[in-house]
């Protein structure tokens, strides 16, 4: 199957092809936003040795977790330097011929996967239904992988996974004190010295009918936190009381969103998000996506000090199994965190 940027290169694309043609205007009603602000959260404050400012940035993580699911991180640290650069070398990656790519691409669909590309797939209602996309996806912690080319490659996405691998540890040092635990509670808890970590880059070309096609359709991710980057062009929808909301990036923010085990573990008390991609007719959008979850081996149950009053509202389930259902799911099928309810 050719990915989704030879096909816009190949034929001067006027209409959009019918494998890709399977959301009406209706299924995705936006809300624009610019009335509601989005949780914005100082990365910085967490470090603050000011108690007051501490306990602030506690309460905006507790509200965006438990209101939103979602929040812009602002001063992070991360180099907007480092960041271009891991863009432009995914571009790069994205320019090489096709079968350059293919190779690396693995069918292993078992942990690790190590890198696939080409247009994403999925069923519904027994129809084939392609997605507006095309990625490159592989396992970059407790083990690193990384496709070797182009030459920097590697070299940048390790530095992006271990910076952003020590602003995760910190973040969920502050959303474990949100929950009324341990500081520490949640690293211990999903062992997060081996947390597994993907890299991921989306890539979305122009779409001549970006109304009928989609991008990513809407999923929750299965981990803690995901941390989401964009090349300047928007396309993230996150869902709130039953509306879509499109999200304005602030300069320089990193968006992220709790997970699925981020629910298990606080018991429901935060709400894995409803996300999806949606495509735009004038510019390539390039998103860069890294979940961080707990270590593949860690059995998630809700966390035992929140289950005092509650009773436990979700089964126990290994991490790596419960990515394995997902990834093999149907769009229809009922999600593998609602089999976990309880009650
Ligand atoms: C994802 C995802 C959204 C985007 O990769 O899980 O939700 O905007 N991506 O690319
Ligand atoms: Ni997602």
């Amino acid at each position: 199957m050719p990915s989704v940027k030879t096909l816009v290169q190949s034929q001067d694309l006027k209409s959009l092809p019918s494998d890709y043609a399977h959301f009406s205007n209706s299924d995705k009603s936006t809300v624009a936003g610019p009335e509601v602000s989005l949780p914005v959260i100082d990365f910085s404050l967490l470090s603050s040795t000011n108690p007051d400012e501490r306990a602030k940035v506690i309460q905006d993580l507790r509200n965006a977790c438990g209101e939103w699911g979602f929040f812009m991180l602002v001063n992070h640290g991360i180099p907007e330097n480092l960041i271009n650069r891991l863009f432009k070398t995914c571009n790069d990656f994205f320019d090489m011929p096709e079968e350059e790519k293919l190779k690396f691409e693995t069918t292993n669909p078992r942990f690790p996967v190590m890198v696939r590309s080409g247009s994403t797939t999925c069923d519904v209602s027994n129809q084939k239904v392609l997605f507006w996309r095309d990625y490159l996806r592989f396992f970059v912690h407790p083990e690193f992988y990384c496709p070797n080319k182009p030459t920097e490659f590697s070299d940048l996405v390790s530095e992006y996974s271990q910076r952003t691998r020590d602003v995760n540890r910190k973040l969920l040092q502050g959303i474990s004190q949100s929950l009324g635990l341990e500081e520490d509670y949640i690293e211990k808890a999903m062992d997060l010295k081996s947390g597994t970590q993907i890299f991921a880059a989306n890539y979305y070309p122009p779409c001549p009918q970006p109304e009928s096609a989609i991008g990513i359709p809407p999923h929750t991710d299965h981990g803690l936190l995901t941390f989401l980057i964009q090349n300047g062009v928007g396309g993230l929808e996150i869902q709130h009381k039953g509306k879509w909301f499109y999200v304005n990036a602030l300069p320089n923010s990193i968006f992220i969103n709790t997970g699925d085990q981020l629910e298990i573990l606080s018991n429901g008390k935060y709400k894995s998000v409803w996300h999806r991609a949606v495509v735009n007719n004038k510019k390539t959008r390039i998103s860069i996506v890294i979940p961080n979850g707990p270590s593949p081996d860690t059995i998630v149950s809700p966390a035992a000090p929140l289950l005092r009053e509650t009773p436990a509202a979700y089964a126990p389930m290994n991490y790596m199994e419960y990515v394995n259902v997902q990834r093999t799911s149907r769009l229809n099928e009922k999600p593998i965190l609602d089999r976990l309810k309880l009650h």
